[in-house]
C-alpha cells in the first residue's frame, strides 16, 4: 500500500521530500542528491507540514526520517541562508524544529554519509537512530559564523558530556558512527545498505504497540527536558536569526558559494 499524507500529494511536482505511508509507518525520505540532501526552506515546510500532519492523523503510528545511502543531509541550504534567512519564530525551519521536537508518536531516523548541521541536531530529538558505518556527524555552526540550533547547545553536553559537546560545537570537528554509538546519540551501526531496512523494521515493530502506551512513555521519558528544550531553542533561534546577518556568517557562506577557504581575520 502506498499513500501521500494531503500535505504532500497537494504539492506534486515536490520531490525534495518523499513521503510514503504503509501498515502504520510514515516514511519520509530528504531527497535532494544534487546538492547533498541540504535542505531549503520549502523542504523544510514540507517536513513541518507532514509532521504535523502525522501528529492528528491516526493512520500514522511511528515516523521514519532517512535520506540516501551516501548522504544523509548537508543541512541548510547555503543559498537560502544567504538569499532568505529564516526572519522569524514562524519560519520554516523553526516550524520543522518546534515539530520534530515535541512529535508525540515514535521517530526513526536512518543516517548514512554526512550528517551536517541540522543533520546531527535534528537526531538530538529522534527516538531511535540506527547509522551506516559511512555516516559522519558534525556541527559545524562556529566554523561558519553562527551559533548552535535545535536545542543542541542544551541537548549536546546533556547527551555526550561538556568536553565532547565543546570538540562538536566549539571546533566543529565530526565525529564517526563509533564515536556517536558510544556517545548514546545512535543505537546501532549497520552496512549503509542496511540502516533503511533496519529503521523501517523497528518503526513497524514500534507501530504494531498500543500507542496510548507508546506515546505516554515517549512523552514521560521527553518530560524532564521538554521546557528547557523549548526554551533553549527560542533563546537559540533568536541569536542564529541575527548571527546569520553578521559579517562572520556572511564571510562563511560566501565563500562556500565560491569554493573558497573563510577569511575570519577581521570578524
Ligand atoms: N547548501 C547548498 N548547497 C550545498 C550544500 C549546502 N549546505 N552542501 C553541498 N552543496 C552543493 C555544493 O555546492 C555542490 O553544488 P554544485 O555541484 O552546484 O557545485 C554540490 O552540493 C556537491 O557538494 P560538494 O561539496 O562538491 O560534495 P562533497 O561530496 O565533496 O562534500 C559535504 C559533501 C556535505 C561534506 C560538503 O558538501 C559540505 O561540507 N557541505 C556544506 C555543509 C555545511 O556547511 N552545511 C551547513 C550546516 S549549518
Amino acid at each position: 500500500m502506498q499513500d501521500a499524507i494531503p500535505a504532500f500529494t497537494a504539492f506534486t511536482a515536490f520531490t525534495d521530500v518523499l513521503s510514503h505511508l504503509d501498515a502504520g509507518v510514515l516514511t519520509l525520505t530528504i531527497n535532494r542528491l544534487d546538492k547533498k540532501n541540504s535542505i531549503t526552506s520549502a523542504m523544510y515546510s514540507a517536513l513541518a507540514d507532514a509532521l504535523d500532519s502525522a501528529n492528528h492523523d491516526p493512520a500514522v503510528r511511528a515516523v521514519v526520517i532517512q535520506g540516501h545511502e551516501t548522504i544523509f543531509s548537508a543541512g541548510n541550504d547555503i543559498g537560502d541562508f544567504l538569499n532568505k534567512p529564516p526572519a522569524t519564530s514562524e519560519s520554516p525551519v523553526f516550524r520543522f524544529l518546534r515539530g520534530i521536537s515535541s512529535f508525540p508518536k515514535p521517530v526513526i531516523a536512518s543516517v548514512c554519509g554526512p550528517a551536517v548541521g541540522i543533520g546531527t541536531t535534528l537526531l538530538l530529538h529522534c527516538d531511535l537512530v540506527y547509522a551506516g558505518d559511512n555516516a559522519a556527524f558534525s556541527m559545524p555552526f562556529v566554523n561558519l559564523g553562527l551559533c548552535p540550533e535545535a536545542a543542541s547547545s542544551f541537548l549536546a553536553p546533556q547527551l555526550m558530556g561538556y568536553v565532547r559537546a565543546a570538540e562538536a560545537l566549539l571546533l566543529g570537528e565530526p565525529f564517526t558512527a563509533e564515536s556517536a554509538l558510544e556517545m548514546g546519540l545512535i543505537n546501532r551501526i549497520v552496512p549503509p545498505a542496511e540502516a533503511n531496512a533496519l529503521a523501517q523494521r523497528q518503526a513497524l515493530k514500534l507501530a504494531g504497540k498500543p500507542m496510548t502506551s507508546v506515546m505516554e512513555t515517549k512523552r514521560l521519558m521527553k518530560k524532564g527536558n521538554a521546557a528547557m528544550v523549548a526554551e533553549r531553542m527560542d533563546e537559540e533561534g533568536a541569536s542564529f536569526g541575527r548571527m546569520l546577518q553578521e559579517p562572520a556568517a556572511r564571510e562563511a557562506f560566501t565563500a562556500f558559494m565560491e569554493k573558497r577557504k573563510p577569511d575570519f581575520s577581521k570578524v
